[in-house]
């Protein structure tokens, strides 16, 4: 900053509801015209498009740091979170910790539990035959699963959602009232930490928080209630809506194409493929905020130490000499080089968490309610993507035969 002469200036924000309302044009416009570019939205910052650069530019925390939050602006629910604003080697003294409670033998050995609640979630909709998959189903389960692994009582889903909704659909809010209350919902929900943090100092149990709140790094010493409030709100925050949001897409893609429907009917081992495929469509993370810390060339501009960078995942997820006819949603597309989970040392922690919930609700919506038809009159997309790509509604009903 200031961009050189030569450097495209874009009025793109990922928060924009123009982008929200036609996200696939835009993100051509920005692949095709703007791949590397200064956003004038937010104080400045550079909105980097293509897979290689973004790419690039994960892998090289050193250059590309975390140390300034990973959301452009800086999210209303607070910026210090751990260990997603933190680099090397501190980030990973906390994924040491965290890694055991969500690796894929980890949460495979939550799965019974798992499928057993989204039944109990699932089959009586099937019952009442009419039900919104937005409420009824896509917000309940990852919530649920997540606050008991935290060790919160997995029925708080609902407590814990309604101080999150503000603050997560109006993440770049400046509006007094709004801002007013989303601190006061985060007061809440900090207050929920470290209540539950005291608990488990007292009486260590078998849950995450226990190990969180007794000497997590083994030097010593307790985390001070910063840091604690930095690790417990990430978690509670990052995988309520994403996970949500991937759920929500591919129920609406299914309603749209009873064949693809069919074919994951016939060979429910198709279904984890089906859901790479639809979260590198419908991103439910749309993209993460870098802070350069050398001047850098990048996609052929000049980024300056300084400088905010937004690496738009929506958009290197479908660069199209990476993914042929990349807005096709093909259940049957090579999937492994899509970064709908980020790249780098912060790739997701809970991705096989997200993969498995994602896999049993899909899997138990088609046992139950095989024919169910979406309204998509009545379906509703977010006007904020700025986190991702989020239905605010999805009415549903069963078309019995
Ligand atoms: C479909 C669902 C999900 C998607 C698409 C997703 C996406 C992402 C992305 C893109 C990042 C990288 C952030 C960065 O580079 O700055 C990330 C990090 C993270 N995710 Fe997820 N996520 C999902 C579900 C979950 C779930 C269920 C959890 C449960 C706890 C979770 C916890 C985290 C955490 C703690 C980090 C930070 C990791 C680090 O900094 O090392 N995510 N996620």
């Amino acid at each position: 900053m200031p961009p050189g002469q030569q450097t495209r200036i874009t009025d793109f924000s990922h928060h924009d509801s123009a982008f929200a309302r036609d996200p696939f044009n835009t993100i051509t416009r920005l692949l095709t015209d703007e791949p590397v570019a200064w956003s004038t939205k937010h104080d400045g910052f550079w909105v980097v498009n293509r897979f290689d650069d973004v790419t690039s530019a994960f892998r090289d925390y050193r250059t590309f740091s975390s140390q300034r939050g990973a959301a452009i602006p800086v999210l209303n629910l607070g910026g210090d979170h751990i260990p997603v604003s933190m680099d090397p080697p501190q980030h990973a003294q906390y994924r040491k910790v965290l890694n055991p409670w969500f690796t894929a033998e980890a949460i495979a050995a939550r799965e019974d539990g798992i499928r057993a609640f989204v039944r109990e979630v699932i089959e009586p909709l099937a019952k009442v035959g009419e039900w919104d998959f937005v409420p009824d189903v896509a917000n309940v389960v990852p919530g649920s699963v997540i606050l008991g692994i935290i060790g919160f009582g997995a029925q708080r889903r609902a407590e814990f959602l309604s101080r999150m909704e503000l603050a997560m659909s109006h993440q770049a809010s400046t509006d007094p009232d709004t801002v007013e209350q989303i601190k006061r919902d985060k007061e809440w929900i900090d207050n929920e930490i470290l209540e539950l943090m005291r608990a488990r100092r007292a009486k260590p149990e078998g849950d995450l928080m226990s190990v969180l709140a007794n000497d997590p790094l083994g030097d010593g010493n307790e985390l001070t209630d910063e840091q604690m409030l930095g690790v417990g709100m990430l978690l509670v925050l990052a995988g309520f809506h994403t996970t949500s949001a991937a759920f929500a897409a591919m129920m609406v893609h299914l309603s749209k194409h009873p064949d693809q429907r069919q074919w994951l009917i016939e060979d429910f081992g198709r279904i984890p493929a089906a859901i790479e495929e639809i979260i590198r469509v419908y991103s439910p993370a749309t993209a993460e905020g870098r802070y350069v810390t050398q001047d850098v060339e990048l996609g052929g501009e000049t980024l300056n130490a300084g400088d905010m960078v937004l690496l738009n995942i929506a958009a290197a997820n479908k660069d199209p000499s990476k993914f042929e006819d990349p807005f096709h949603v093909d259940f049957q597309r090579d999937n492994r080089r899509a970064i709908s989970f980020g790249w780098g040392v912060h790739r997701c922690l809970g991705q096989h968490l997200a993969k498995a919930i994602l896999r049993i609700e899909i899997e138990t919506v088609l046992e139950s309610m095989p024919g169910y038809v979406v309204d998509l009159e009545k379906t509703v997309v977010s006007d904020a993507m700025g986190i991702g790509f989020v239905h605010d509604a999805v009415p549903a009903r069963l078309v019995r035969p």
